[in-house]
């Protein structure tokens, strides 16, 4: 159990999921206690049926200033090995089960977000930054190499110069930038974020969230993979899904064939309608 438990905080409203950083005067870095916490809310939510769209905030002006540099290094180290495997397996836990989470997930970064900061950033599926956004892998700054798989999340998103520059020179870059290095989708003025994230959000929940937990999976799993290996796995892939929902395709189907009442092409069908079966 977290000795905190509001250092992260969730709302849930209108089909979202609100899940803070809540250590605003810590400029939300990431200690052992709110790794804990991130962890056990992700637990406590996730196959909640009254939202359908996880996004992840912070609260102040800081997304997240990476991971905390007195507890989850000094004070942890100074306790041993095995309590610094432990930091790691909670911090990296979380970002683990994120990535692989069951509801479709957006990072809202609205502020400052440091090193350990991309991990949780990477493992949303989605992000959208404030132009106002700062981001930076600092590691260098204070000595150490960027771990905690930042390093793999800048080659994986980066060009290869660009992940280079910003991991060796640990110098700031804008919202702007970030979305030009596709770091983040996109980013808008820090008074539009909230509107747009709702709005990207409210486009995830028409969609058939079967369907959705079964692409934003295979998105991430084929990037490793043969061609011919993904074939095969993205066929085993929608028999899976056909297991949980054997109806949502053919009433898709059904909509744009027989009752002509949508174009697959230019929207989403009304899962309203669709009949179990
Ligand atoms: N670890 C521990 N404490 C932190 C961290 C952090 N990563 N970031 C901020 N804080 C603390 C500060 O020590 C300060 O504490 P205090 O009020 O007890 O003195 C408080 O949060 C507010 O921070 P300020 O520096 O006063 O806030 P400011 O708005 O001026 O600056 C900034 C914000 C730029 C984010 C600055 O705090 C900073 O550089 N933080 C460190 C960023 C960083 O490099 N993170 C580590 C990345 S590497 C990794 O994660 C592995």
């Amino acid at each position: 159990m977290a000795d905190d438990p509001n250092v992260a905080t969730y709302r849930i409203e209108n089909g979202i999921a609100w899940v803070s950083f809540n250590r605003p005067d810590k400029r939300n870095c990431m200690s052992p206690n709110l790794n804990r916490r991130m962890g056990e809310i992700l637990d406590e939510i996730e196959h909640r049926d009254d939202f359908g769209v996880l996004v992840l905030k912070g609260e102040g002006s800081a997304w997240s200033a990476g991971m905390d540099l007195k507890e989850y290094f000094r004070d942890t180290e100074a306790l041993g090995l095995g309590a610094t495997r432990k930091a790691q397996r909670e911090s990296y836990g979380w970002w683990r089960r994120l990535r692989w989470y069951q509801k479709p997930t957006i990072a809202m970064v609205n502020g400052w977000c440091f090193g350990g900061g991309y991990g949780p950033l990477y493992a949303c599926d989605l992000a959208i930054a404030a132009d106002e956004a700062q981001f930076a892998l600092s590691e260098i700054n204070w000595g150490i190499l960027p771990g905690g798989g930042a390093t793999k999340v800048v080659v994986d998103l980066m060009p290869m110069r660009d992940a280079m520059y910003h991991a060796m020179t640990g110098e700031l870059i804008d919202g702007k930038k970030a979305a030009e290095w596709r770091l983040v989708n996109e980013s808008v003025p820090l008074a539009d974020l909230e509107t747009r994230v709702t709005q990207l959000a409210n486009v995830l929940l028409e969609k058939n969230p079967v369907a959705l937990k079964a692409t934003k999976d295979a998105i991430r799993r084929v990037k490793e993979m043969t061609y011919d290996n993904a074939e095969d796995y993205l066929v085993r892939a929608q028999e899976a899904a056909n297991s949980y929902d054997n109806d949502g395709r053919k009433e898709g189907i059904k909509q744009f064939i027989d009752d002509k009442t949508y174009k697959p092409g230019l929207g989403v069908y009304d899962r309203t309608k669709q009949v179990k079966g």
